[in-house]
């Protein structure tokens, strides 16, 4: 038994987690660069950036299954290099795949790792109802785990995460190849948690993200290209509108086309994705100005509001740009 149970935490900031200059090399890749991040007691955090940005590599660390190469990190006050098993016994885990025991029941999965966090067995039991009944397998308690479809395993997977009542909880991509009905399950449960526990949110789902976080850090080969509340970062966009443009042919589209565009009435930020032509706009009026312009370069024209893809897919560009 690892007597993890409760250990307590011994913040001297509102910091839950403190990540400082933090960089982690994988031979020669570089996972994470210098990187900075703190996430607050009771903030729901999504981090989110493509695949390889670096994230699963940032919360392993956070959770003392990684060691790092350089830098500070900081958990509940404790440093990963020295307390990893009073941070252990403060965070709940969901990893990318949770590694279940195949031939276990539900319940027994459940009652083996609350035993090895040392919880008591008169706070172990009643806790092990509440968790499947929380998420919905009450009725699959006896059954084994490689009975479980994707979806279920991954109620399990969260309730074997939370079994130590953790202080911080950390999901890693949690509704990843889920069908969508589960996704949305398994969203609201998270929400359902806000505020009480602080949370990472990992996820390329930048839906997800917008819906679910209090504040959300955009991570890209390893570093933040930014940070802050859905709102703020939708409203760097510039425009109440983002118009998308399919190109006939992108290869024409010139330096000088570029600057044109640029340069007409209300058209705040203009960059290629791929053969699709993005313009943050100020209003609906300045459409007609651009659809001239482009004339017969257009494929299909639509608008809408600017979402979190949108603030991403503008930071990566501006940064392949610079
Ligand atoms: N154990 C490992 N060995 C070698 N390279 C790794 C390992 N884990 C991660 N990487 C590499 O580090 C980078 C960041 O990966 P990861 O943290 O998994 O990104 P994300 O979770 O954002 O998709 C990627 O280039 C990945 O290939
Ligand atoms: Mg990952």
């Amino acid at each position: 038994m690892l007597l993890l149970y409760k250990k307590g935490f011994k913040l001297t900031s509102k910091k839950m987690i403190e990540i400082n200059s933090l960089t982690k090399r994988f031979g020669k890749i570089t996972a994470l660069n210098q990187l900075n991040l703190n996430v607050k007691k009771g903030e729901l955090l999504g981090l989110i950036g493509p695949n390889g940005a670096g994230k699963t590599t940032a919360i392993r660390i956070i959770s003392c299954i990684l060691h790092p190469d350089q830098g500070q990190v900081l958990v509940g006050g404790y440093d990963v290099f020295k307390n990893p098993l009073e941070i252990k016994s403060m965070i709940g885990y969901l990893p990318e795949e949770p590694n279940l025991y195949e031939r276990f029941k539900a319940y027994d999965l459940l009652k083996y790792f609350g035993e090895l966090y040392g919880v008591p067995k008169d706070i172990l039991y009643p806790r092990i109802d509440e968790l499947l009944e929380l998420v919905g397998m009450s009725s699959r308690a006896q059954h084994k785990i490689n009975t479980f479809s994707k979806g279920l395993r991954q109620r399990i997977g969260i309730a074997r995460a939370l079994i130590h009542d953790p202080e911080i909880i950390i999901f890693d991509e949690p509704t990843m190849g889920l069908d969508p009905a589960t996704a949305i399950t398994i969203r609201d449960f998270i929400g359902s948690m806000k505020g009480e526990k602080t949370i990472i949110l990992c996820t390329h789902y930048m839906d997800e993200a917008d819906s679910l976080s209090d504040r959300v850090a955009i991570l890209n080969q390893g570093r933040i290209l930014d940070m802050g509340t859905p709102n703020q970062l939708k409203s760097k966009i510039h425009g109440d509108l983002i118009l998308k443009i399919d190109l006939n042919g992108p290869e024409k589209f010139l330096v000088d086309d570029f600057n044109s565009i640029k340069s007409l009435k209300g058209t705040e930020n203009v960059f290629l994705n791929g053969k699709e032509l993005n313009i943050s706009l100020k209003s609906k009026e300045d459409i007609s100005d651009i659809i001239e312009h482009l004339n017969s370069n257009i494929m299909a024209i639509n608008t809408k509001e600017p979402n979190l893809e949108d603030v991403f897919i503008q930071k990566v560009s501006n940064l392949q740009e610079e």
